[in-house]
């Protein structure tokens, strides 16, 4: 046989596949999605993510120690506030769910990253990500309350934020915000490319954050869009953000790799509510792999160009990488 390329020879053992591999997983690039919710002394399973649990304040050191444990050193929180009202008032107050919580967790564990989003719908009463005008979100109005909120997160001692509205503008309003108040070195991560996805379901019923009349589709964006996808991700570049994030993560590769090729900032890739509920029933069911397939997923994700990944796996997924079974 005449030939001399044979890409099969690169494939020969398992140390030389390591060794000429294209993509490395590294656990310090892991966030944890976790939820704090008002109350006492309570940890609730959330049906739609199995193996996933609402914390209260005082029990969120438990899963904060397994974390450390396990290796992942960032977490990003939501809260589910006790009390909804028309202008989300919980999402901003000084002694909020999620402001107590970033205290008690740099205080548990000074050295984990504490990332926080930045959103209404969980404590609006009609679920929306912003105020009401009639019957759609006021894009400006909801502007001031994002600000005011990130800004009393980063007062209550985050590290980071993240603006999971998809309000026009609110990258800026928010580091404004933060300048004026002299966190200037706190970063913005940015939901800069959300679509308007099924995905997010099992987060819906986890944060009790569906809305209670339409969808979101007049502020997250058309999954058949691509070109309005790197037009986001500019935007959010121009207002101040430092890192990019897409999201979902799996259906939506192709765009983790444009925004990629477009921007020069981290892009994050977030794996969402129900790409984990699918493969947790898919696991219970026995049909499939659930370690490999998490691993492959994974990979995925940084092979399209993702920096960073946030997964409900994070904790299994730096184990693995320390043992070795995915790299
Ligand atoms: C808040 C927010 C949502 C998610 C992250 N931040 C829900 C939504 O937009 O409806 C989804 C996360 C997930 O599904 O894991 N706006």
């Amino acid at each position: 046989m005449d030939m001399i390329v044979r890409p099969r020879r690169l494939r020969g053992s398992e140390t030389l596949r390591k060794m000429v591999r294209e993509t490395r997983v590294d656990k310090a690039s892991l966030i944890y999605p976790m939820f704090v919710m008002d109350g006492r002394d309570r940890v609730e399973a959330i049906d739609a993510m199995p193996g996933q649990y609402r914390y209260t304040v005082d029990r969120m050191g438990e899963e904060l120690d397994r974390l450390a444990e396990a290796g992942v050193s960032s977490v990003m929180l939501f809260g589910i506030p006790a009390h909804k009202d028309p202008v989300g008032s919980q999402a901003y107050a000084p002694d909020g769910i999620v402001q107590r919580a970033v205290l008690r967790a740099k205080m548990l564990h000074p050295e984990m990253y504490v990332i926080t989003d930045v959103c209404m719908c969980e404590y609006t009463s009609h679920g929306h990500c912003g105020v009401l005008c009639d019957h759609d979100v006021d894009n400006d109005r909801t502007l001031e309350l994002l600000a005011k909120t990130a800004l009393s997160h980063v007062e209550a001692g985050a590290d980071m934020v993240a603006p999971s509205d998809m309000m026009d503008g609110r990258v800026r309003a928010i580091r404004e915000a933060l300048d004026k108040n002299g966190f200037t070195g706190k970063p913005i991560m940015s939901y800069a490319v959300k679509f308007a996805s099924s995905f997010y379901g099992p987060f819906r019923e986890a944060a009790g954050s569906a809305p209670s009349f339409g969808d979101r589709k007049s502020y997250q964006m058309d999954f058949h869009n691509r070109r309005e996808a790197i037009k986001e991700a500019l935007l959010d570049v121009d207002e101040g953000a430092d890192i990019i994030m897409v999201k979902p993560a799996m259906s939506y590769l192709d765009l983790v790799r444009e925004v990629r090729n477009r921007v020069n900032l981290p892009v994050a890739a977030y794996s969402v509510s129900g790409e984990y509920a699918m493969v947790k029933a898919a696991a219970a069911k026995g049909w499939i792999d659930e370690e490999k397939i998490v691993c492959e997923m994974a990979v995925a994700a940084y092979r399209a160009g993702a920096d960073i990944y946030l997964t409900y796996y994070a904790k299994e997924l730096a184990r693995f990488i320390q043992e070795g079974r995915i790299g």
